[in-house]
């Protein structure tokens, strides 16, 4: 089976991740017509942006039906742990219409750390020592974390907004947040705790598109997370991303694909669950030896923006090859080419951040990609409109080149407040 020989795309989301799909997919000669609910000023130049959040079902499946649409690609993990692969496919209006992406079943790998953690168990696949607790068995987390050495590690089991994980030294510091967060810190998505383990090592991003059965491990990327130089300060959504990792090689992504990924993709075929999607695995890299830290359900951002530039096969042939399972007969190409994105983000971000500032700069002509993050189109200006606002991304021979050539396009780039971190890819080039 096949999609039409051009097909109309309804892409979700409003990121630098989203820009970066929009830009890849307005490039396929398969292409007619590319829709991004609700999009960005970015994703206007390449395609036209609908105003229709993801969230909303009932008008998305309006929108598929008026427009023809023939694929929908999912950015964020929100409407994908809501179940819109579960809602398409008991709809006879639209089931006919594939979602890249899992199922509600799948989502859940994200949606719950218990469940994930429970997965991982069954499948045998190596991560941190865990246990999970409620209300109802608190005084047993107490004792668990008695039993463990610092730090100790807490996660809201479901989704927090990329907030719900605390790393804590003290042991009754740790008691404290656990009873903080049984009773509601992060409402309903800390009722349940998972307390475990705390691994050493440096992290990695590892991206695996699957039809479900078969799968293509995608180029790997370092993500830097914190606001400021040195990975300090408070968490952020991502400042910056690097692909590929000059650690994960050969050997640690062998190690990767046997121990993790088959095992994971094994899993989804032995428990029936449905996964149509990409799978971002992020990995702790222990002495060369791969632990899972989490799953998500969709693509990361900001690695999305140095992931999918690397891919130089066409991306609806992959969609086809995920929608009708044939994603073993897929040839993925990937150029050899560093990729590193910078991410620019607004003043005061990740606390309370200005908006709509004007952005002046973003047509001076220059080697990179500017993606568009959190911008706004108003009254013939580019607005912030969201804490992270561009994502610069460029390429080079080695770290530095592609470095230079982002740097070198932000300075061209002003609004008031604009910060980033100037030490994005440093650890990788010691
Ligand atoms: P998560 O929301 O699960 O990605 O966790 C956020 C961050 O917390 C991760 O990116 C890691 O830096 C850190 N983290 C999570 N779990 C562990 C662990 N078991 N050991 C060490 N660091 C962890
Ligand atoms: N960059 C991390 C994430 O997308 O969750």
């Amino acid at each position: 089976m096949k999609l039409p020989e051009k097909v109309n795309v309804l892409l979700l989301g409003s990121g630098g991740r989203e820009h970066a799909f929009a830009w890849k997919i307005s490039q396929s000669p398969k292409l007619q017509k590319l829709f991004i609910a609700p999009g960005n000023a970015g994703t206007a130049s390449v395609g036209i942006n609908v105003d229709i959040q993801p969230s909303n079902f009932g008008s998305i499946k309006q929108f598929v039906l008026l427009n023809n649409i023939n694929l929908v690609v999912v950015g964020p993990e929100g409407p994908l742990v809501n179940g819109i692969y579960d809602y398409f496919q008991d709809d006879n209006d639209i089931h006919h219409v594939p979602i890249i992406g899992p199922s509600r079943l799948g989502a859940k790998l994200e949606g719950s750390k218990e469940f994930a953690k429970d997965f991982m168990i069954r499948h045998n696949i190596p991560t941190a020592a865990y246990k999970s607790f409620t209300k109802n068995n608190i005084e047993e987390g107490y004792a668990f974390l008695d039993e463990l050495s610092a730090p100790y590690v807490l996660k809201a089991d479901g989704l927090a907004a990329g907030k719900g994980v605390v790393i804590l030294d003290n042991v009754s510091e740790a008691k404290a947040e656990l009873t903080s967060m049984i009773n509601g810190k992060f409402g309903g998505a800390s009722n349940t705790v998972v307390i475990e383990q705390f691994l050493n090592g440096i992290e990695c991003s590892v991206f695996v598109a699957t039809d479900g059965v078969n799968y293509k491990i995608l180029p790997e990327a370092k993500d830097y997370k914190r606001i400021g130089v040195g990975d300090k300060g408070l968490n952020t959504g991502g400042m910056g991303a690097v692909s590929p990792v000059p650690f994960a090689d050969k050997e640690f992504m062998e190690k990767v694909r046997t121990r993790i990924v088959e095992p994971t993709i094994n899993g989804f075929v032995q428990e029936k669950i449905a996964y149509k999607g990409f799978v971002f695995i992020g990995l702790m890299c222990d002495a060369g030896e791969p632990y899972v830290i989490e799953y998500n359900v969709r693509m990361g951002d900001p690695e999305t923006e140095v992931v999918i530039p690397r891919i130089e096969s066409d991306i609806i042939d992959l969609f086809e090859a995920i929608t009708f399972n044939t994603l073993d007969k897929y040839e993925l190409t990937i150029t050899e080419k560093v990729a590193t994105t910078v991410v620019c983000v607004a003043g005061g971000y990740p606390e309370e951040y200005r908006k709509d500032d004007v952005i002046t700069g973003l047509d001076t002509p220059c080697n990179s990609i500017i993606f568009h993050a959190g911008t706004a189109q108003k009254g013939g200006h580019t607005l912030t409109n969201g804490g992270r606002v561009l994502a610069v991304t460029s390429f080079g021979d080695t770290i530095q080149e592609a470095i230079n050539e982002s740097f070198k396009t932000i300075g061209n780039i002003e609004y008031e407040g604009k910060y980033f971190r100037e030490d994005i890819g440093a650890d990788l080039m010691k």
